[in-house]
């Protein structure tokens, strides 16, 4: 057929170019992006979900076309017991799990999870930005894991449903919801009480139904997660830190084109310079929000009080000292001015 001919030759031309690109590839303009899938388990107006929404904006910005970065927040693609293995499978790139969820992987980590050890976040910094804190993201790369930067989060306070939490006996006996962390388990111990190891996205709920009496976080998370619409009271104790670790897929990183890597490099200090910038204001202004919101009723501590908590948790340095090793305690008690 006569109308069939233009058509025909319009196809062999397009074959032609197809089979053109495929043998050329350097000639084919539209590669498609590197996707980068980011998950963590807390809300979006976080200082770690802050963070990573940044992350993706600048990683973009430096490297149009080139990468996408798909963020996944509040356990959407799973929780913090999945995380680890699922990067390690490939099945995303980058997550940030707070320091106290490595303890799988190294012991050295277990440092953050020690009770007042830091007298502040600027303390954590310090420590972070200092050698021992950058040898540590480095530790992990044996196990398949690449530390790329730490990310604040704050100070941590405790919450339970009982009237009264100024004294550790206050919390005697009572069911604490923990993270993965032998630490805080031994922490819990040593007060008297009984720690359980949870999933975040669970806590909600087994604060709510009485599954567990208490939980300790930052004021970000406790705010972000309702926490004290189901808890009576808040002790302002600031007896630890949750900071994360952002962590990739050592091997996937290594494979990287290097103008890639450069650029997400690039992006990730940016990241971190402002996300660690709001993470203090996040957990003033949650903080201010809870007190406001007048459920859990925020009790502070005279220094007699910080006094007795600190020895209650005594017990827990001597038994990790080993493990985490004197040198590094000592490099993070440094930290303190
Ligand atoms: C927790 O499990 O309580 C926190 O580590 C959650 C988070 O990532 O801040």
């Amino acid at each position: 057929m006569k109308t069939s001919t233009p058509l025909r030759k319009r196809s062999l031309l397009a074959a032609a170019l197809m089979a053109a690109a495929m043998t050329l590839p350097g000639l084919v303009q539209a590669q498609a992006p590197i996707v980068i899938k980011f998950a963590h388990v807390v809300a979006e107006k976080t200082p770690k979900g802050q963070g990573a929404l940044k992350f993706k904006e600048l990683a973009e910005k430096k490297l149009p076309g080139k990468v996408q970065v798909q963020v996944f927040p509040s356990s959407q693609l799973f929780g913090d017991a999945k995380e680890m293995e699922a990067l390690l499978l490939g099945d995303v790139q980058l997550i940030a799990p707070s320091l106290s969820k490595f303890d799988r992987y190294t012991k050295k980590i277990q440092i953050f999870d020690l009770p007042f050890l830091f007298d502040d976040i600027d303390a954590v910094d310090r420590f972070q930005d200092g050698p021992q804190g950058q040898a540590l993201l480095k530790s992990m790369t044996n196990r398949g894991l690449l530390g790329l930067a730490y990310w604040h989060n704050g100070m941590k306070q405790l919450s339970t449903n009982k009237d009264k939490l100024t004294r550790p006996e206050d919390v005697k006996g009572l069911k604490f919801r923990i993270q993965a962390s032998d630490v805080l388990e031994a922490q819990f111990k040593a007060l008297g009480a009984n720690p359980q190891k949870m999933a975040f996205a669970e806590v909600y709920q087994a604060l709510q139904t009485g599954v567990v009496d208490g939980q300790e976080n930052t004021w970000s998370n406790i705010y972000s997660q309702k926490f004290h619409e189901v808890q009576k009271t808040i002790g302002e104790t600031n007896h630890g830190v949750i900071d994360y670790m952002v962590v990739t897929n050592a091997k996937w990183w290594d494979g990287l084109p290097p103008d890639v890597k450069k650029g997400l490099t690039e992006a990730m200090a940016e990241a971190t310079t402002y996300a660690n910038k709001l993470a203090n204001d996040i957990n003033l202004e949650d903080r201010k929000k809870i007190a406001d919101a007048g459920k859990a009723r925020i009790q502070t501590l005279s220094k007699d009080d910080v006094a007795a908590w600190r020895k209650a948790m005594d017990p827990v340095w001597k038994k990790f000292e080993g493990d985490i090793g004197r040198d590094l305690i000592d490099a993070a008690l440094k930290s303190n001015k």
